[in-house]
């Protein structure tokens, strides 16, 4: 049995204080979930974040991680300057960083390679865009971001995949519970084909795009699918107790 796991990312919302603020609404609501949870915050808010966290079962993310381990990275952050705050998971290769930021898969099977080698837990992010399921690329493109993006590993069972059509984050519109599951399912068979058949089967795969209180119960309900990456929902702490809830 593969133990869900809920994170938030915030990508570039709250200042160090109101992420504490929302930590410290969050906490109560959410202490008994039978879920992981995690908090996955701006660079800038971990310290802050990171202390307010202690005592919960809430755990800390990144949202990115340089894969050098150190050196002249101007701007960048390293695996140890996240471990040092107690960091536990980092998203890697959302697709805002690969549509704004000049991410790649080779840069982000450099990052995976990096945040493993730490002992952090990746959860590597991917996805195709609307054209791309609309011409019926969507496993062509599944298929190179997973061989690319974790080619390497050599445990992948230690990270998380986080599947996030590009079409669903931040627009309300949800891939259908049926067609998260599908391709999630598609992602699973791939892993099985490219590492392990046993590994593919205990990887957590993660659903994100426009998951919300009223359709995470559908999703979460999905054989293949064992958790979800929450953007906007996660902002708020009754909206995100919500979804981590989703069984209650
Ligand atoms: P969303 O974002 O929930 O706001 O669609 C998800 C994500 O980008 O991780």
């Amino acid at each position: 049995m593969r133990k869900a796991i809920i994170a938030g990312n915030w990508k570039m919302n709250n200042t160090a204080s109101e992420g504490v603020a929302l930590v410290n609404a969050l906490a109560p609501l959410v202490k008994e979930a039978t879920c992981d949870v995690a908090v996955c915050v701006p660079a800038i808010d971990i310290p802050a974040v990171s202390e307010a966290l202690k005592g919960t079962n809430i755990a800390l993310g990144a949202e990115n991680v340089h894969f050098a381990e150190k050196g002249a990275y101007t701007g960048e952050i390293s695996a140890a300057m996240l471990k040092e705050y107690g960091v536990k998971y980092v998203i890697i290769g959302h697709s805002e960083r690969r549509q704004y930021f000049g991410e790649t898969d080779e840069t982000v099977n450099k990052r995976t390679l990096t945040a493993l080698k730490a002992g952090l837990i990746p959860i590597v992010c991917v996805g195709e865009t609307l054209e791309e399921r609309e011409t019926g690329k969507t496993e062509q493109v599944l298929y190179r971001q997973l061989k690319e993006g974790l080619a390497g590993v050599e445990d992948l069972t230690a990270l998380v995949i986080a599947y996030e059509p590009v079409w669903a984050i931040g627009t309300g519109k949800t891939a259908t519970a049926q067609q998260a599951n599908e391709t999630i399912g598609f992602i699973r068979k791939t892993l099985g084909e490219l590492f392990c058949e046993k590994c593919a089967a205990k990887v957590r795969i993660q659903y994100g795009g426009s998951m919300n209180a009223g359709n995470c119960k559908e999703l979460m309900a999905q054989e293949e699918i064992d958790g979800g990456l929450i953007g906007g929902a996660s902002l708020k702490a009754d909206a995100f107790a919500a979804i981590v809830n989703y069984d209650k």
